[in-house]
């Protein structure tokens, strides 16, 4: 009998904080978790990106390993999932240096993510932020993903993978997989609990605006409790209802339910008891995750096993793109 062949699926997160958020969870890695039998899974913890912004040293050290153990403990089965640190695949630079020779200034120019950065960064606008989508290309095409699961933020970056890509093949034949957006289970797009009109994000000026993976249950209660919703007072779905769509979207994500099913239930509620039945739920989904998480932090040996053992498959898989290209540009073997 013939086999069916997994597609690839690749994706990462820069662990540029001691915890990623409610919305990265639910926009991604709870969706990542249930792809894990069904696909070749590959998730890279992106270091080499996190520091095109300036980093501690140390900070960044116990970022690194905390993400692997929040990737775990949020669903991805580390014996079904490839997990690597990107710095640990030497593979990851060199092809990013490669793909730099056959990717033009104009188009890195044009990344909206490098003209926001820069403007929030404007005391150190390195080449590394300005080069930060060809080291992305590498990370991708490396392992000749099928699909990325990407964020409507990141879909710009994939796209110019794409164009790398296939302007890369048609100069020296079918080299790499062109990769397609992973377009999943529709995922709600989690926002800002003070300001629901943004994106939720670590970076929210207001902390109470971002609930963390790792905040404890009280604080994630706490800023629940405190969300920014509207004067109507009737909890129902619809434009200009911001706060109460995002509330609503945050119960439907963890829950499972629609949002209809949300709304009908809490028709006859006040924002109050919305508050507190949408905090019980993410509490909820939440005490399991931690339990796990501080079991593996008690657990560093493992955690490192892990790291290893992945780094180590992602170098082999890596190494073979990468040897094909060298050989593809000219390089001796
Ligand atoms: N740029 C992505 C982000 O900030 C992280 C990332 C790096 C990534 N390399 C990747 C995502 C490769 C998908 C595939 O969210």
């Amino acid at each position: 009998m013939e086999e069916i062949k997994k597609q690839t699926i690749l994706s990462g997160i820069q662990p540029s904080a001691s915890s990623i958020t409610l919305g990265n969870y639910l926009g991604a890695l709870k969706n990542w978790a249930m792809l894990q039998d069904e696909y070749n899974c590959i998730y890279g913890i992106m270091d080499m990106h996190t520091i095109t912004v300036r980093q501690t040293p140390a900070e960044l050290r116990k970022n690194t390993v905390s993400l692997i153990a929040q990737y775990i403990s949020a669903g991805l089965d580390e014996t079904k999932n490839l997990i690597f640190i990107q710095s640990h695949v030497p593979a990851h630079a060199e092809l990013a240096w490669i793909l730099n020779c056959y990717t033009q200034m104009g188009e890195l120019s044009r990344m909206t993510q490098f003209k926001d950065k820069s403007a929030k960064h404007h005391d150190n606008i390195n080449a590394g932020l300005f080069t930060y989508p060809v080291l992305m290309a590498a990370d991708i095409l490396l392992y000749q993903a099928d699909l990325v699961p990407v964020g409507a933020d990141q879909k710009q970056h994939l796209e110019i993978t794409r164009d790398i890509a296939e302007r890369f093949n048609s100069i020296y034949g079918d080299v790499f997989t062109i990769p397609d957006a992973y377009i999943g289970k529709e995922s709600a797009r989690i926002m800002s609990l003070q300001n629901p009109t943004a994106k939720m994000s670590k970076s929210d000026p207001n902390p109470n605006g971002c609930i963390y993976l790792l905040d404890d249950i009280d604080t994630v209660v706490r800023k629940i409790k405190r969300a920014v919703t509207d004067s109507e007072a009737c909890v129902r779905y619809g434009e200009g209802k911001d706060g109460v769509n995002n509330l609503l979207n945050i119960y439907s994500s963890v829950t499972g339910k629609t949002i209809d099913e949300a709304v009908a239930e809490f028709a006859s509620c006040g924002y109050g008891e919305l508050k507190a039945a949408v905090a019980e739920a993410v509490a909820e989904e939440l005490r399991p995750i931690h339990a796990k998480y501080d079991d593996l932090m008690k657990n560093k040996d493992y955690l490192e096993s892990i790291y290893k053992k992945g780094s180590e498959t992602a170098n082999y898989i890596s190494r073979k793109t990468l040897n094909k290209v060298k050989k593809k540009v000219g390089f001796v073997l």
